[in-house]
Protein backbone atom coordinates (compact mmCIF):
# COMPACT_ATOMS: atom_id res chain seq x y z
CA UNK A 1 0.00 0.00 0.00
CA UNK A 2 1.31 3.29 -0.78
CA UNK A 3 0.74 5.31 1.83
CA UNK A 4 1.54 3.05 4.66
CA UNK A 5 4.45 3.33 6.50
CA UNK A 6 7.01 0.38 7.47
CA UNK A 7 9.81 -0.15 10.15
CA UNK A 8 12.42 0.87 7.27
CA UNK A 9 10.37 3.77 6.53
CA UNK A 10 9.78 7.23 7.56
CA UNK A 11 6.50 9.68 6.52
CA UNK A 12 7.08 13.31 6.04
CA UNK A 13 4.98 16.42 4.81
CA UNK A 14 6.26 18.29 1.60
CA UNK A 15 4.76 21.42 1.48
CA UNK A 16 1.77 20.39 2.72
CA UNK A 17 1.48 16.28 1.20
CA UNK A 18 2.90 13.30 2.97
CA UNK A 19 6.16 11.53 1.11
CA UNK A 20 6.98 8.18 2.59
CA UNK A 21 11.01 7.90 2.25
CA UNK A 22 13.25 4.96 3.40
CA UNK A 23 14.93 5.49 6.68
CA UNK A 24 18.32 7.60 6.24
CA UNK A 25 16.64 9.27 3.34
CA UNK A 26 17.83 13.24 3.14
CA UNK A 27 15.63 15.79 2.92
CA UNK A 28 17.05 16.78 -0.44
CA UNK A 29 15.10 13.12 -1.76
CA UNK A 30 12.07 13.58 0.02
CA UNK A 31 11.97 16.60 -2.03
CA UNK A 32 13.03 14.87 -5.52
CA UNK A 33 10.29 11.70 -4.53
CA UNK A 34 7.49 14.98 -4.12
CA UNK A 35 8.49 16.55 -7.40
CA UNK A 36 8.88 19.78 -5.56
CA UNK A 37 11.19 22.08 -5.68
CA UNK A 38 13.61 23.63 -2.83
CA UNK A 39 13.23 27.42 -3.55
CA UNK A 40 13.23 29.67 -6.43
CA UNK A 41 16.08 32.25 -7.03
CA UNK A 42 16.14 35.73 -6.86
CA UNK A 43 15.31 35.57 -10.72
CA UNK A 44 12.04 33.28 -9.93
CA UNK A 45 13.75 30.26 -11.22
CA UNK A 46 13.41 26.26 -9.30
CA UNK A 47 16.19 25.16 -7.47
CA UNK A 48 17.01 21.69 -6.72
CA UNK A 49 19.59 19.41 -5.10
CA UNK A 50 22.69 20.12 -7.25
CA UNK A 51 25.91 18.51 -5.07
CA UNK A 52 24.46 16.77 -2.75
CA UNK A 53 27.51 17.26 -0.19
CA UNK A 54 26.67 20.48 1.27
CA UNK A 55 28.20 22.90 -1.03
CA UNK A 56 26.67 24.62 -3.66
CA UNK A 57 23.37 25.74 -1.17
CA UNK A 58 20.75 24.90 -4.01
CA UNK A 59 18.83 22.41 -1.67
CA UNK A 60 17.77 24.72 1.30
CA UNK A 61 13.95 24.57 2.46
CA UNK A 62 12.28 25.27 5.75
CA UNK A 63 12.54 22.50 7.97
CA UNK A 64 9.54 22.12 11.30
CA UNK A 65 9.98 26.27 10.32
CA UNK A 66 13.80 26.17 10.35
CA UNK A 67 14.79 28.87 7.39
CA UNK A 68 18.24 27.96 5.40
CA UNK A 69 18.40 24.17 5.79
CA UNK A 70 20.45 22.01 3.78
CA UNK A 71 18.28 19.33 2.46
CA UNK A 72 20.98 17.24 1.70
CA UNK A 73 22.71 17.26 4.92
CA UNK A 74 19.61 16.69 7.16
CA UNK A 75 17.57 13.28 7.34
CA UNK A 76 14.36 12.64 6.98
CA UNK A 77 12.47 12.02 10.77
CA UNK A 78 9.07 10.73 11.24
CA UNK A 79 6.59 13.55 11.29
CA UNK A 80 8.75 16.15 9.80
CA UNK A 81 7.75 19.18 8.06
CA UNK A 82 9.41 20.39 5.03
CA UNK A 83 8.77 23.47 2.99
CA UNK A 84 10.17 25.27 -0.40
CA UNK A 85 12.15 28.10 1.07
CA UNK A 86 10.60 31.51 -0.48
S1 LIG B 1 22.63 19.81 -2.87
FE1 LIG B 1 24.29 21.16 -2.74
S2 LIG B 1 24.27 21.83 -0.67
FE2 LIG B 1 22.66 20.38 -0.82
Amino acid sequence: MLNQVSLNQVSVTVNGTPVVVSSGATVAVAMVLAGQVCRTSVSGEPRGPLCGIGICFECRVVVDGNPHVRGCQVLCRQGMEVNTEK
